[in-house]
C-alpha cells in the first residue's frame, strides 16, 4: 500500500452555515455554500484520513467515506464537534457560523403587529473553535478568516485570541474568490509566518491546503 499523508488520522472539519430559528417556520443564517469545508473533506479522506464532517444546511452531495453529522445551529455544531473529539487529530472549523442567535425561539409563528419597527433580542453564540483549541487534549486547530481589509492583521489576531496552530486567510472583497465561488485563495498564517497559495479551485486549494496540514501534523516543514 502506497502511505497517505493522512493515514490513520481523524479529522473533523465543520462547514456551512448555522441556522438560529426565531419561530417554527424563520431562522437567521448565512450565504456560506460550504464548498470549501466539503472539498477539505474530500481531500482528507483521499489523504486517507477518517473524516467527520459536520456540517450546516447546504446544497452538496457529501463526498462518500465521510461520516456525515447534519446539523443547524451552532449550539448543535458545538456538541458534534465536541463528540469524540479526543480521537481527532485535526480540527479544521470552515463553517460560517451564526455570531448570534436569538434569544428564545417562539413556540408559535410570530404574528405581524401594527407597529413599524420591531426589535430582535440577540445573544452571543459559543466560538466553537476557541472552544476547541482550549481543551486539554486539544488536536491541531486550523481556523479560516475571511476578512475585506487588513487579512493577515486581523489572521494573527485571530489565531492568537482563539488559541488556534494555523488560520487560513482569505480577502472575499476579492471579485471570484471566497464565499459561494468555486476558486479561492487564501494566505497560511502561523505564530511565525506567512504563506501565500496561488488563486486555483476549491477543489484543488483543498488538496493542497490538506497536503500542508499532513506535514504540520507530521512535524515536517510544510514545502
Ligand atoms: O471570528 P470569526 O468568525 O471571524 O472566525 C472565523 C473562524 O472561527 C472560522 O474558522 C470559523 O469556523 C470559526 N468560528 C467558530 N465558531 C464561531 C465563530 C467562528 O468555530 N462561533
Amino acid at each position: 500500500f502506497e502511505h497517505l499523508a493522512l493515514s490513520g488520522r481523524s479529522v473533523f472539519i465543520t462547514a456551512g452555515p448555522t441556522r438560529e430559528p426565531l419561530d417554527p417556520v424563520r431562522f437567521i443564517s448565512n450565504h456560506s455554500s460550504g464548498k470549501m469545508g466539503y472539498a477539505l473533506a474530500q481531500a482528507a479522506v483521499d489523504a486517507g484520513a477518517r473524516v467527520k464532517l459536520i456540517s450546516g444546511p447546504v446544497n452538496l452531495e457529501p463526498p462518500e467515506r465521510v461520516e456525515l453529522v447534519q446539523v443547524e445551529t451552532a449550539e448543535q455544531m458545538l456538541a458534534a464537534s465536541l463528540d469524540g473529539l479526543a480521537e481527532c487529530d485535526l480540527f479544521i472549523g470552515a463553517a460560517a457560523v451564526a455570531d448570534y442567535r436569538p434569544v428564545a425561539i417562539a413556540e408559535h409563528k410570530i404574528k405581524k403587529g401594527h407597529e413599524e419597527i420591531m426589535e430582535l433580542r440577540l445573544v452571543k453564540n459559543p466560538d466553537i473553535i476557541a472552544t476547541v483549541a482550549a481543551q486539554p487534549q486539544h488536536p491541531f486547530t486550523v481556523g479560516f478568516a475571511a476578512e475585506t481589509r487588513d487579512l493577515l492583521h486581523y489572521a494573527r489576531d485571530k489565531l492568537l485570541r482563539k488559541q488556534l496552530d494555523l488560520v487560513i486567510a482569505n480577502d472575499v472583497s476579492a471579485p471570484g474568490i471566497g464565499f459561494n465561488s468555486n476558486d479561492n485563495q487564501v494566505t497560511l498564517v502561523s505564530a511565525t509566518t506567512d504563506q501565500t497559495l496561488p488563486q486555483t479551485s476549491k477543489r484543488l486549494l483543498a488538496r493542497q491546503l490538506i497536503e500542508h496540514l499532513a506535514d504540520y501534523l507530521n512535524h515536517a516543514e510544510p514545502t
